[in-house]
């Protein structure tokens, strides 16, 4: 496994790369590997014949006072998880290399960045700007065939998708399953920050978004949405947010028309931000008259 540090390094890869016309996957990460980056890097290697891993603490992604100093990193045991999983490049440039002096350009996408996550209302606005900008520096320099994010990031995936679009990326963007903890948390590198009474509270984040799914059919979305609140807060976590949209457009979703829905959630866990989401199938909104 080849460690590159410049872009010119991970150019230069992929010069050689394109003269042997291997099928390149790239998996965008921060680091602090846990299982669901592992199923990841195994789709890659699966789909791909070269993998590519970026390991990256992105800085433009965290807002003045969040946790960007205290992200946890362990970049000897990243290396250890990648190689296993049968990475061929990881790319781990520093901030200097991605962003110098003088760096002056952000990629936005409006609208879908907008709510949820990045609403007005003191959550994170600036972040998706910092999560495209990178993600597109990263398509540009590596320019694999396949990309790939994980469902528990539903928002993210669906800017990311959006913008690869907008913007003529040849890359094709794989979206795979969240993969959970034994008790339903979703896995996260921030999971790290919970001791263990916040830890058996955050399952409480999955329990209520099941509560959801299956109060539906009977009772129709907006009672359904109430239900998961109230499995939240009867752990003892207030959600910033606990909505239903539809998963393409992340527009409002409304009862009964029959399309997938989104439900997701943002809450923070004894001082941890979480979050997570289920998709709602058609086949699971069937009212039991
Ligand atoms: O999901 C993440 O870990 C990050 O947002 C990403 C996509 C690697 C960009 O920094």
């Amino acid at each position: 496994m080849k460690v590159l540090r410049l872009p010119r390094e991970i150019h230069e890869a992929r010069d050689s790369l394109r003269k042997t016309s291997d099928v390149v996957g790239l998996v965008p990460t921060m680091g602090y590997l846990h299982e669901g980056h592992v199923s990841l890097l195994e789709a890659a290697r699966q789909r791909c014949d070269t993998v590519v891993m970026s390991l990256f603490v992105n800085p433009a992604q965290f807002r003045p006072g969040e946790d960007l100093d205290g992200y946890p990193r362990d970049e000897k045991r990243d290396f250890a998880i990648a190689e296993e999983a049968g990475v061929d490049i990881v790319y781990a440039p520093s901030a200097e290399e991605v962003y110098p002096a003088g760096f002056a350009t952000t990629v936005e996408v409006k609208g879908l960045t907008e709510v949820l996550c990045g609403s007005r209302d003191g959550r994170r606005p600036e972040h998706f700007a910092g999560v495209t900008t990178i993600v597109a520096k990263l398509l540009n320099a590596v320019d694999p065939d396949f990309a790939f994010f994980g469902q528990k990031d539903a928002q993210q995936a669906t800017v990311i998708g959006r913008m690869a679009e907008d913007l003529d990326f040849r890359t094709r963007i794989v979206i795979l399953p969240t993969v959970r903890e034994r008790d339903g948390l979703a896995m996260s590198s921030r999971n790290a920050y919970l001791s263990a009474p916040a830890r058996e509270k955050a399952s409480a984040i999955w329990s209520a978004l099941l509560e959801t799914e299956n109060a539906y059919p009977e009772r129709g979305l907006d009672e359904a949405l109430r239900a998961g609140v109230r499995r939240l807060e009867a752990a003892g976590i207030e959600p910033e947010y606990f909505e239903a949209r539809y998963p393409g457009t992340l527009d409002p979703a409304e009862d009964e028309t029959g399309e997938a829905i989104l439900v997701a959630v943002a809450a923070k866990v004894d001082g941890t931000r979480l979050i997570d989401n289920i998709l709602i199938e058609p086949d699971k909104q069937v009212r039991r008259k």
